[in-house]
């Protein structure tokens, strides 16, 4: 193991009872998981990898209908989670069934199963992942990497069940299973500790106050560009077009990129921003989205243009 890639499985030396971010840390006699994953987010010997792996990946899968597909704009919400379930339990399930005698046709089926649906599952993360920050990507790669040995670790323990190597498929499974169990923590990690997949706007709607709330004057605001506001502490991406004003949160709901910096374009008629950081669309009216990565919508603001000219915002469409 190259000398970068061992420091991210070295001993956690934190076992001094001091207070961190994760609160005090007791000795253990291997590193918490978290730990091992935190390294992983700041070892820049992955960033090779990343880069030539993230770059194939966007050079195939321009903005249009597949991308959109994969991240799962049409379903409101990353397609990958839910697709990754099926070869995890086909794989669990097939494991389980080794623990009983007869059950060799129904694992041998399981297995099968789990490796056809890996390949969608695959596909959805790796466009996912190609729209992610750096440190997010590293993880994602050592996740992918799992799945992959997972994959073909049951791949071989198929071939072996076939030939009528029970024990050895049996084997061979217990360690796929190990390996899509380490891709499935990594996972976890990735969604609920560094927010991919999640909606980065909507706490928004509950951090405004309810009612009407005076923005700005609409004479202040240049026709036809977007501008950033204040509500408070909440950046607003606001546009107006003649008398009508749109009003957007900033933070973008992908990864929370600042929309006000984005482009304005026509879909369907229709005026959109992209997002100047992975281009995700969204319709200006009604915050919808048009095109990912992206799955959520984009909270938006009622707006109204008092007599006096002084623009009013309320949280909802
Ligand atoms: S932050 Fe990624 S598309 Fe906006």
């Amino acid at each position: 193991m190259s000398r970068p890639l061992s420091r991210l499985f070295a001993r956690n030396s934190g076992g001094t009872g001091q207070a961190t971010d994760d609160g005090p840390r007791r000795r253990f006699p291997l590193p918490r998981p978290v730990d091992v994953a935190e390294r992983i987010e700041r070892a820049p010997a992955l960033d090779r990898p990343v880069r030539s792996l993230s770059d194939t990946v966007v050079r195939a899968l321009p903005t249009g209908p597949r991308a959109d597909a994969l991240h799962g704009v049409p379903f409101g919400q990353p397609a990958h989670p839910a697709l990754v379930r099926l070869p995890l339990g086909c794989w669990t399930s097939a494991a389980l069934l080794d623990m009983f005698p007869g059950t060799e046709r129904a694992a041998r089926t399981l297995i099968a199963a789990g490796i056809a649906s890996s390949l969608p599952a695959t596909a959805t993360g790796l466009a996912d992942w190609s729209a992610l920050h750096r440190h997010q990507q590293r993880v994602g790669l050592v996740h992918a990497a799992s799945g992959a040995c997972a994959a073909t670790l049951f791949g071989a323990s198929l071939l072996a069940r076939v030939a009528g190597l029970n024990r050895a498929g049996k084997a061979l499974s217990a360690g796929g299973l190990t390996a899509a169990t380490v891709g499935a923590y990594l996972g976890g990690h990735l969604a609920h500790r560094l927010g991919a997949g999640a909606s980065h706007a909507e706490p928004i709607g509950h951090l405004a106050s309810l009612g009407w709330h005076d923005l700005c004057r609409i004479y202040e605001l240049p026709d036809g560009r977007p501008v950033r506001r204040q509500l408070g502490y909440l950046s607003l991406f606001v546009l107006r077009r003649g008398p009508e004003v749109s009003v957007l949160s900033d933070h973008c709901a992908h990864l929370g990129g600042p929309l006000h910096q984005g482009r304005i374009v026509t879909e369907d008629g229709a005026d959109c921003v992209a997002c100047p950081w992975h281009g995700s669309t969204f319709r200006v009216a009604d915050g919808s989205v048009v095109h990912g990565p992206a799955t959520a919508r984009q909270p938006s603001f009622r707006c109204r243009v008092t007599e006096s000219g002084t623009v009013e915002i309320r949280p909802g469409s």
